[in-house]
């Protein structure tokens, strides 16, 4: 089965050379690679120190480069949906709504349902993202489900809405997926959004990898990316902790450095616990050519399984307790105190930090009420109860 792995991190850490190492490893492994950036700013032609177009290049045999500008793909791939989401918003008269357009992130979601298509076709064997710095990357991939929030809240899904996006709960309430052919535009829309969130938060296919480096703003920033990804349900399965520098400098100044760094790899060794841990040296160049690629693929990646799947936290999900539902998430590293927890009309509302995320309650939910929560050892569990006069 393929698989997508997507390198996110603070803006200049690695990311790029770190992706473009497993990139790297994978077609010498014989598997059909795609090293793909979503970033605007990309820079795989120079990392390569090939010149790239708007199309994806083989620079390797199996290994296939492609800068993605999402403005091209809108308009040569999907120009249809372009189209209809005009229309749609169009036809919206709620100003709020109209201001859509320019949510961060709708332009990008054409990156991600082009990756998603590419995913589909079966073309490639491992599929490497290279994102932009930490914020977009998170705006990027709840894009998918903010946009399915929106709509849901605006036209008539009806039915299929909060059904598909829940789609755990499908187990646990046995929901039939709707007749394709009997949906109508929008519900169409609404579930080629729901397999994108599927795809990207499908444990057995997608996993995203965090790259850092050891001192206090980036580790700071790591944890709290770490953190928000899991608030938004996705597989963190993987830490790279790069420009480490090497413990034989003998240099009174950089021996300073050495033991800054050992405090924050230490630091970073312990938070993220739970997930693999890879080292990588401080270079005496920078990453730049094959050559240096190689060096980190096979040095610093060479034997490890990096791309075997990794199921670091579950799927969030649905289950029938005895006094009703509960539902589960996996928040690590977040701190209790940090988290605010409320519902709203058919949403629970999860805040943490600058962050709100609005999980749609399914149907049969939509009469219970929230009757605790609990938060353990980074696992929030919430229960919710019948909340008596109405009936289902
Ligand atoms: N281990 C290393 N040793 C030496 N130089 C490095 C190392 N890792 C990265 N670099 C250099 O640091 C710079 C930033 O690396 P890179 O472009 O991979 O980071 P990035 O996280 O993708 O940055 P951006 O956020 O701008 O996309 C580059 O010049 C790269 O060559
Ligand atoms: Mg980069």
């Amino acid at each position: 089965m393929s698989r997508i792995l997507i390198f996110t991190g603070k803006g200049g850490v690695g990311k790029s050379s770190v992706a473009a190492a497993h990139a790297y490893k994978s077609a010498k492994e014989g598997k059909k690679t795609l090293l793909v950036s979503t970033d605007m700013a990309h820079n795989l032609g120079d990392l390569f120190e090939k010149k790239l177009g708007k199309e994806a290049e083989e620079v390797m045999p199996g290994l296939t480069l492609y800068e993605i500008d999402p403005e091209y793909v809108m308009e040569n791939d999907f120009a249809d949906i372009m189209t209809y989401l005009t229309k749609l918003l169009a036809s919206v008269n709620d100003m709020s709504i109209r201001d859509l357009g320019m949510i961060p992130g709708m332009e990008e979601l054409f990156s991600l349902l082009k990756i998603a298509e590419i995913h589909k076709s079966g073309e490639y064997e491992r599929i490497i993202v290279d994102c932009a710095p930490t914020g977009e990357t998170l705006s990027l991939l709840k894009f998918p489900e903010l946009l399915s929030w929106y709509m849901e809240k605006l036209f008539p899904i009806g039915k299929i809405g909060v059904r598909i996006l829940a789609p755990v709960s499908k187990l646990v309430f046995k929901v039939e997926m709707p007749n394709k052919k009997a949906m109508s535009d929008i519900e169409k829309m609404y579930l080629k959004l729901a397999e994108l969130q599927e795809l990207l938060k499908d444990r057995e296919t997608t996993s995203i990898r965090i790259v850092t480096t050891p001192e206090k703003m980036v580790v700071e920033e790591t944890k709290r990316n770490y953190m928000y990804m899991n608030l938004y349900d996705f597989n963190v399965d993987g830490l790279y902790i790069n420009r480490i520098l090497p413990a034989d400098i003998g240099n009174e100044f950089f021996d300073r450095w050495i033991d800054i760094q050992k405090g924050y790899i230490g630091e970073l060794k312990a938070c993220f616990a739970a997930l693999p841990v890879c080292e990588i040296p401080w270079y005496d160049e920078e990453v730049r050519g094959e050559a240096a690629i190689r060096r980190i693929a096979e040095k610093v990646l060479g034997d490890r399984d990096v791309f075997g799947k990794r199921i670091i936290t579950e799927r969030e999900r649905f289950t029938k307790t005895e006094t009703g539902y509960s539902l589960e998430l996996f928040i690590p590293c977040a701190d209790k105190a940090d988290i605010d927890l409320y519902q709203a009309a058919n949403d629970i509302v999860i805040k943490l930090g600058n962050f709100k995320r609005n999980i749609p309650l399914p149907n049969i939910l939509r009469t219970y009420v929230v009757s605790g929560a609990a938060f353990e050892e980074g696992k929030l569990r919430i229960s919710f109860e019948k909340g008596g006069e109405e009936d289902e």
